[in-house]
């Protein structure tokens, strides 16, 4: 097959970066994936609104199940939200034999079991590179590179809208509602910023880490969870004074005693240590292993251009499978059974 073609599910910030990609660097991305890649169908809400990116209008349809089945498409590639229905459509491709990139972390955390054991039994990739840290790699390293060692720990910044909205505060003295605001112009946070301020995206973003850190199942209920949304001017100026810096972090460890702890909590971070200086809406992560030692993934974790970066990079990898006939080989549904630990209080203790 010379010509492969995708199906985009929603044209927002993250779509219109992949449509971009994928118009202007066509020739790279062919000889990379080993054929050229064919933007088919696009799916919107509003086929009127105005678009961050030029789109031929015959490709944008309101009928995402029928992008989702069409049979002339081979790779799904979903970039609009949403849970239930979203999973719907993702499950009805992977049946009908197509490969799924998805940028989705709410989907991921809470269905991942179900949707990669479909792709699993239809033989289908579902990759989802883009769920964490946006353009940085992160799901790929710790799925390959790094699956020679014995995780111990992952820990780190993994949310860019609370990032951005602390470095404001901390650094030009913007207010919380002025911060957020900025974050949501810039195409940083979730269409309900909730999620972000309140840790609930960085704590699914910790589930789907923690789950394949420890090989284990961990879901966004299993993640102890406080955001930012409490933090004043006055927790900011007294941590300034002391010398730290507030950040939200996501940690994840395998105990002692085997038991698995995941939470989300803004912390003092003192000046020196390096997160202490990660700004703005750069995300990064440690990863701690027997083998490896310490490794730091640093980069944008939000945005148009970084997230549609990873996106683009699994339509590659999706490509590359089809063609050397390795789609879902990559998916593992063996999972141990970690105990999961229940409360942070019980963390802490
Ligand atoms: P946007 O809100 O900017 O875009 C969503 C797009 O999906 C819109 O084009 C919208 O159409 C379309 N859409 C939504 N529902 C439907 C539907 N039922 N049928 C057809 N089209 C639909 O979101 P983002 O691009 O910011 O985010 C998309 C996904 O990527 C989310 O899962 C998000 O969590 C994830 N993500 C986002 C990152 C970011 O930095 N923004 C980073 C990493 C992941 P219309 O334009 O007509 O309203
Ligand atoms: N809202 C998310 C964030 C987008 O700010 O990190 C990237 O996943």
């Amino acid at each position: 097959k010379q010509v492969f073609n995708i199906g985009l599910l929603g044209l927002g910030t993250v779509g219109s970066g992949v449509y971009k990609i994928l118009t202007t660097n066509a020739e790279d991305l062919a000889q990379r994936a080993g054929a050229a890649l064919r933007v088919a169908a696009v799916a919107v809400r509003d086929k009127e609104k105005k678009r961050l990116v030029d789109v031929p209008e015959e490709l944008l349809t309101t009928d995402a199940f029928k992008v989702a089945t069409d049979p002339g498409i081979d790779i799904l590639v979903e970039v609009m939200g949403g849970i239930e229905g979203t999973k719907d459509l993702l499950l009805t491709a992977l049946k009908s034999g197509k490969s799924v990139v998805t940028a989705n972390k709410d989907l991921i955390a809470e269905h991942g079991e179900e949707l990669f054991a479909v792709a699993k039994e239809n033989g289908c990739d579902l990759l989802f590179e883009a769920s964490v840290g946006g353009g940085i790699p992160i799901i790929r390293p710790l799925k390959q590179c790094l699956a020679g060692n014995r995780i111990t720990q992952v820990m780190g910044i993994i949310n860019g809208t609370t990032n951005f909205m602390l470095t404001r505060m901390t650094q030009t003295g913007a207010t919380f509602e002025e911060a957020l605001k900025e974050a949501q112009e810039l195409g940083y946070a979730e269409a309900d910023p909730t999620s972000d301020v309140k840790g609930y995206d960085a704590a699914r973003k910790m589930a789907i880490l923690a789950s394949l850190a420890f090989n284990s199942r961990v879901t966004f209920s299993d993640v102890d969870v406080e955001g930012i949304d409490h933090i004043s001017d006055r927790d900011i100026a007294y941590a300034r004074d002391l010398g730290y810096t507030i950040k939200l972090l996501g940690v994840a460890e395998e105990e002692t005693d085997g038991e698995i702890g995941v939470c989300v909590y803004p912390a003092l971070v003192p000046n020196e240590h390096p997160l202490a200086s990660v700004n703005g809406a750069y995300n990064a992560i440690f990863v701690r292993g027997d083998a490896i030692g310490e490794a730091m993934f640093l980069g944008l974790g939000a945005g148009q251009m970084p997230t549609a970066s990873a996106v683009t990079g699994d339509i590659v990898e999706a490509v590359r499978n089809l063609l050397s006939g390795a789609n879902g080989s990559l998916i593992s549904t063996c999972y141990h059974n970690k105990k999961i630990k229940d409360t942070l209080e019980a963390k802490r203790q």
